[in-house]
């Protein structure tokens, strides 16, 4: 039978349109024959569109593409209610009827953070990917090295500092970074990505500049030592056996690019490329994806995620940089690339990733609540 499945994308971030560029790929490539699909954008602003509206947040030729498949969309909204008797997450006209599975395709704040994943263990209903506290320790670039750390995972080396502290104290704050990391230093809000708010300190004035960026994005900034690497990522799939595929790698040809910014990311500015698989020894390859499945234990993963790593052109050292625990998905994105470089295709992907969730979902409901 197929199974209901709402693609909930947007979101209230700074990654709202990389999250429609996500939700894209998810509706196009998910398989027909298995799902019937629900649309459902979040806006910047944080309303929950109907069907119809969200779907027309795609170019023609997708919109024409799932009308042809799943018919015209519903221009009522679903509902939402962390009433769990009530039916949950509900289908607009479908009564009662609740939603199989929800893929929250949003990444960054409100999203990717634990909060969503919140509202959906509320409503109890199964949703893909990292639950509450796998989002959030994975967002915490502060805490997430510490679970790092803890699981024995290299890491570069770091300070943290509230804004407050900053914001009373700035010379003292700027001289502990200047004993503790020196230049080139990353500054960056602790809970972001897409390196939004992310700036390569040179000297005590782009350092001061930094801070104040970052603080303007999160009360808590990290500080760490700036590297020259090499930078290697690896797709896990699964839940507490989860599966590594091929290291992948991110090659800038610009040399005049310090890092990977917004627009390395996301432009096609054609200075860079990702290569899959990364052309690595198969030894170090195979201790990239056995690290890459140790990060995901150790945040306490469950259905995906990509694990981001540093191979520095000095040493040959190799650190954990950070987990991103719901990847980019677009057409250009290294986690269905990594996945397709493995021999898994990004449909399978999807199967895979709903069973995830069920089989999660199900095996939380053997816990009691009762006393
Ligand atoms: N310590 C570092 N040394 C060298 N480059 C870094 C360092 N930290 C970040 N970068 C560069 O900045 C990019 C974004 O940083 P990252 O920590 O991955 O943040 P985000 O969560 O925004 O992706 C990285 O992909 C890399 O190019
Ligand atoms: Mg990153």
């Amino acid at each position: 039978m197929k199974k209901n499945l709402a693609i909930v994308f947007g979101g209230r971030s700074g990654e709202h349109e990389i999250a429609i560029r996500s939700a894209k790929t998810v509706i196009e490539q998910a398989d027909p024959a298995n799902y019937h699909l629900f649309p459902v954008a979040i806006t910047p602003e944080g309303q929950w569109l109907s069907p119809a509206e969200s779907l027309a947040m795609f170019p023609e030729e997708t919109v024409a593409a799932f009308e042809r498949e799943y018919g015209e969309p519903s221009d009522r909204p679903h509902l939402l209610t962390g009433d769990a008797s009530a039916g949950g997450f509900t289908i607009p006209n479908g009564g009662t009827q609740p939603l199989d599975c929800v893929f929250p395709v949003l990444h960054g704040t409100y999203g990717e953070d634990g909060t969503i994943q919140g509202l959906f263990e509320m409503a109890d209903v199964p949703y893909i990917g990292c639950g509450v506290l796998a989002s959030s320790c994975g967002m915490d670039k502060v805490t997430m090295k510490t679970l790092f750390r803890e699981a024995d995972l290299s890491i570069c080396e770091y300070v943290w500092f509230l804004r407050s502290e900053w914001e009373q104290d700035p010379d003292g704050v700027v001289h502990s970074v200047e004993a503790k990391i020196g230049y080139p230093a990353f500054v960056k809000p602790a809970n972001l990505g897409s390196s939004v708010g992310i700036t390569r300190a040179i000297d005590e004035g782009s350092l001061r500049e930094a801070i104040a960026l970052a603080a303007e994005y999160d009360r808590k900034i990290i500080v760490e030592q700036g590297l020259d690497v090499r930078e290697i990522e690896c797709a896990v799939l699964g839940n507490e056996e989860p599966s590594a595929s091929e290291a992948g790698e991110y090659i800038i040809r610009d040399e005049t690019k310090a890092f990977l910014d917004w627009d390395e990311k996301y432009t096609g500015t054609g200075n860079n490329e990702f290569i899959t698989p990364a052309p690595l020894s198969a030894e170090l390859s195979g201790k990239i994806r056995q690290l890459a499945v140790r990060a995901f234990k150790a945040i306490d993963g469950s259905g995906l995620a990509r694990v981001d790593f540093f191979l520095r052109k000095d040493n040959g050292a190799l650190l954990v940089n950070e987990i991103n625990t719901m990847p980019g998905l677009t057409d250009a994105s290294g986690y269905p690339k990594m996945w397709e470089a493995t021999g898994m295709n990004f449909r399978s992907v999807i199967d895979r990733l709903v069973d995830l969730a069920i089989e999660r979902y199900d095996d939380k409901k053997r816990n009691r609540t009762d006393r």
